[in-house]
């Protein structure tokens, strides 16, 4: 047994899609998600922009909060920054990537595979190459679509405009022919409705959160994994932006479908401007 939390973090509202999956796999874990709303989004940001606020998120969650575990629940972050980030701290971290390659590579029946993520994470190549390395036989074709993170961020699911925009660049992975679309960055489920429309019915959409929480399951249970004492406190969420609270309660809100009301903001790095501890979980 090891009482401490689970710490995840993501640019904004995308990795409460990667909560949701662990909610379900381990409802007893307590959980602490950061939101860096202040600073999202990470997409079209250089790489070595975004490693240093993975750093700064996962010492916060490691050293302030006391995780047994960090999950980056962001592809850009963890095509970044998560091999220095395993350096870096003695408790597990888990990315969404390659949990996110073995699950549209279960789901392909022809071996005709697309990703979609943001501008950051399809131009470092991670996906092309945890495809090759896992499969080198597939048929692989990646999109960037920039613009679809601000939409979530926003509330606007299926709207004209980000039809309209779906409709643009989803064309590269709809002209492959492809049979399993992997959405590879966390925000993208809440667009699933659209995508789903635009690649039609017979192309397989999938997420990575369901096996990346299975991969946080195997990761815990690992017995080389450092262990502490104490027991969950058995459920317990806790939500943290460094952002627009409002806006955070709101929107997360209207994504998960449960209240945010026990939100907090949380300052990370201490200093930054315009955020305050963080208050008590839900
Ligand atoms: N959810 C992040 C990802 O998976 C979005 C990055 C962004 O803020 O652009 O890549």
């Amino acid at each position: 047994m090891d009482g401490r939390p689970i710490g995840v973090f993501d640019s904004g509202l995308g990795g409460l899609t990667v909560i949701r999956a662990l909610v379900d796999l381990l409802p007893g874990e307590d959980l602490v998600y950061i939101g860096d709303s202040a600073r999202y989004p990470y997409g079209p940001k250089p790489l070595d922009e975004v490693r240093r606020f993975a750093v700064e998120l996962t010492d916060h969650l490691v050293h302030e909060v006391g995780v047994k575990a960090v999950v980056v629940a962001c592809n850009t972050a963890t095509a970044a920054a998560l091999e220095d980030l395993r350096q870096r701290v003695s408790v597990p971290v888990v990315g969404v990537i390659e949990p996110g390659v073995r699950a549209v590579l279960a789901a392909s029946q022809w071996g005709r595979v697309g990703v979609v993520g943001t501008v950051g994470t399809i131009g470092s190549g991670a996906y092309q190459r945890a495809v090759r390395r896992l499969r080198p036989d597939v048929e692989l074709t990646c999109a960037a679509c920039p613009g679809f993170v601000e939409f979530v961020e926003r509330g606007e699911t299926d709207t004209d405009q980000v039809r309209v925009l779906a409709e643009r660049l989803l064309a590269p992975v709809r002209e492959a022919k492809v049979d399993a679309l992997l959405l590879g960055c966390t925000h993208y489920p809440f667009l699933a409705r659209t995508i789903s429309d635009v690649m039609g019915r017979d192309v397989v959409l999938v997420s990575s959160a369901e096996e990346t929480a299975f991969e946080v399951r195997r990761a815990l249970a690992d017995p080389a994994a450092p262990s502490g004492s104490g027991r969950p406190s058995g459920g317990r969420r806790t939500l943290l932006t460094t952002g627009d609270l409002g806006a955070f309660r709101a929107m997360g809100a209207t994504l998960l479908g449960t209240d945010l009301d026990a939100a907090a903001t949380v300052e990370v790095p201490p200093g930054r401007s315009g955020a305050h501890s963080p208050g008590s979980g839900t």
